[in-house]
């Protein structure tokens, strides 16, 4: 496994790679990898040949007040795990290395889809985001990209990049993977103590019981709202940000459950920010809902 550390030599990697008539698989990460993060590499390892696999905790993703300095990190651990999956390689580059001038000038920003949902707690998040993960494609040139579903508006945000400046990406969204009680796989579960761990369960509890009601003919959003409001509730460590219902890739707000809609849920849980959401598939009567796959049993690395 290739262990990069400058953009020009991931460009040089990914151009021979392709130039090998190998298809180049893009996973970008922050690190501090878990199952989920495995998941989206063994996505991208069964249909592409040359799978990169990028580590970097980007400041500019961060507000102030954030978990940017004590954000988990653990490169050694990390490497070995894209090793143990089989990646190509891994791209950790240096904030210097992504950022030699200090503060980009240029930034990209994706109107429209930013600003609220968890745009409104955190205004410049996703600009950040969008401006390393831009970054990023540039540097690996044509390849296909894998994410995470938890973070559905991060996808939202990336697909419709993509699509308005045309780069030679394609975006797969992967599920949600969850811990074998529910909780939603996430580097940031590392912060959660015990207690915390066990109230951040309403969350998914939460979205388990809105997608069994929705599976029993309710079609009202404010009502599966609701719900999930009152079930949350039950745990008083568990402070609530916004659940909201929108419909997806648009991220519009619906007036009644038809389509492919979206349940999401941002909650703080002690300083801990957590994300989750359920995705329901509205046809008729028939409702489809897609929570991600759970984990059968702990693998005890990571929390
Ligand atoms: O989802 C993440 O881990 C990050 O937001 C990403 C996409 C790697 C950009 O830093």
């Amino acid at each position: 496994m290739l262990h990069i550390e400058t953009i020009a030599d991931l460009r040089s990697a990914c151009d021979r790679a392709r130039s090998d008539g190998r298809r180049v698989g893009l996973v970008p990460t922050m690190g501090f990898l878990h199952e989920g993060h495995r998941s989206l590499m063994r996505a991208a390892r069964a249909t592409c040949d040359f799978v990169v696999v990028t580590i970097f905790v980007n400041p500019l993703q961060f507000g102030a007040g954030e978990d940017l300095d004590r954000y988990p990190r653990d490169l050694t651990g990390d490497l070995a795990q894209c090793e143990q999956v089989g990646v190509a390689a891994v791209f950790a580059p240096s904030v210097a290395e992504m950022y030699p001038s200090g503060r980009p000038l240029t930034t990209v920003h994706v109107e429209g889809l930013t600003s609220d949902l968890c745009g409104a707690a955190r205004p410049t998040h996703f600009d950040g985001v969008a401006t390393v993960v831009t970054k990023l494609f540039a540097a690996t040139g044509s390849c296909t990209a894998f994410f995470g579903r938890k973070d559905a508006q991060q996808l939202a945000v990336i697909n419709r990049l993509v699509e308005d400046v045309n780069l030679p990406v394609q975006v797969v969204g992967c599920p949600i993977v969850r811990e074998p009680d529910g909780l939603a796989r996430s580097s940031r579960n590392a912060y959660l103590s015990l207690d915390q761990r066990r109230a951040a369960l309403a969350l998914s509890r939460a979205l388990q019981a809105a997608a069994s009601a929705a599976i029993a003919g309710e079609r009202d959003p404010s009502a599966l709202v609701d719900l999930v409001r009152g079930l949350v509730a039950t745990e008083p460590t568990v402070a609530l940000e916004y659940v909201e219902v929108r419909s997806a890739p648009e991220l519009a707000r619906v007036d009644v459950l038809d389509g492919e809609v979206l349940l999401a849920i941002a909650a703080k849980v002690g300083e801990t920010r957590l994300i989750d959401n359920v995705t329901l598939t509205v046809r008729g009567a028939e409702v489809h809902a897609d929570l991600g796959t759970t984990e059968l049993r702990s693998e005890g690395v990571r929390q």
